[in-house]
């Protein structure tokens, strides 16, 4: 492959403020620069919680890229991604979706939960996310190349798919792909107490009584506890709430609506929390 070398991006400073704490559980940091550095598009998928998000806003900060995050949904269309002429003041002006603006400014553009977007998007995806990696604006008559240091992430969970709701294979190969897993026991507790101010002996049982209700899911519950709960259960905690309380509004409540299975939820965390 012929390449133009990327422009040297300024480091960021280790202590600089705005870039998250990201505890890595494997390669996935390397694995992001090499495919930014070969400009290949990313997706990550993984259950709800469990560090895709973050995982973006510390690589965005990390290599100095303008991050542009969009949650895609299900009336998500290419012109919210691309932009679209606005009335201003009388007279229609152009205005670049996020995008469109990733591409102008080397940017990375995250799309959130991909899947939910309408089937239109791929139509601009497809030929950003090979190898022309152009972005044709068909209102503006305009062919954006996107410049050496743009990126394309995108994220989906799994657990949420269904027959109708899931990626083309061509989509899905224009994809380096990383699969996402909460964190093991001891990191985990590591990350929760850094997140919460709660110490980690304090953190521990937390995460426990999360690893045990995560082997439930898909008899009793959708999905498993989220690293994200557990930061909210601790903080919880750290901010002064007696723990049961907090387990049940930041842990159990969230899980299930149901009355019978919120009741079995509480036996167990009684179980391990003692
Ligand atoms: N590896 C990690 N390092 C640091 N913090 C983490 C990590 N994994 C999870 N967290 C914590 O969990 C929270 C939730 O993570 P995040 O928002 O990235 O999840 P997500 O995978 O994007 O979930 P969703 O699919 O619901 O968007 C973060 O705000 C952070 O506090
Ligand atoms: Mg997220």
């Amino acid at each position: 492959m012929n390449m133009i070398p990327l422009p040297l991006v300024p480091a960021p400073a280790a202590d600089a403020l705005d870039i998250p704490a990201y505890t890595a559980s494997g390669n996935e940091r390397f694995l992001f620069e090499k495919a930014w550095e070969r400009r290949l598009p990313l997706l990550l998928k993984g259950p709800t919680g469990s560090g895709k998000t973050r995982f973006i806003t510390h690589m965005a900060g990390k290599l100095g890229l303008p991050l542009f995050t969009v949650a895609c949904h299900d009336d998500l269309s290419a012109a919210d991604l691309t932009g679209r002429h606005l009335l201003k003041g009388g007279e229609t002006v152009w205005v670049d979706g996020p995008l469109t603006r990733a591409v102008r400014e080397g940017g990375l553009c995250y799309l959130d939960e991909i899947v939910e977007a309408r089937k239109d998007v791929a139509v601009v995806l497809h030929p950003l996310t090979d190898d022309r990696r152009l972005l044709p604006l068909e209102r503006t008559g305009e062919l954006l190349a996107a410049p050496a240091s743009f990126m394309i992430a995108v994220s989906y969970n799994p657990g949420y798919q269904n027959l109708l709701k899931n990626l083309k294979p061509s989509t899905r190969q224009r994809f380096v792909s990383i699969s996402f897993d909460f964190l093991p026991r001891e990191q985990e507790i590591a990350v929760v107490a850094q997140e919460s101010g709660l110490d980690e002996a304090a953190v521990a049982p937390l995460v426990d009584l999360a690893r045990r209700l995560r082997t439930l899911k898909g008899q009793d519950i959708e999905e498993g506890v989220s690293t994200r709960l557990i930061v909210y259960a601790a903080s919880l905690i750290a901010a002064g709430l007696p723990r049961q309380e907090a387990v049940l509004a930041a842990i159990i409540e969230p899980l299930t609506d149901e009355p019978e299975v919120r009741t079995g939820l509480v036996e167990v965390a009684r179980a391990v929390l003692g």
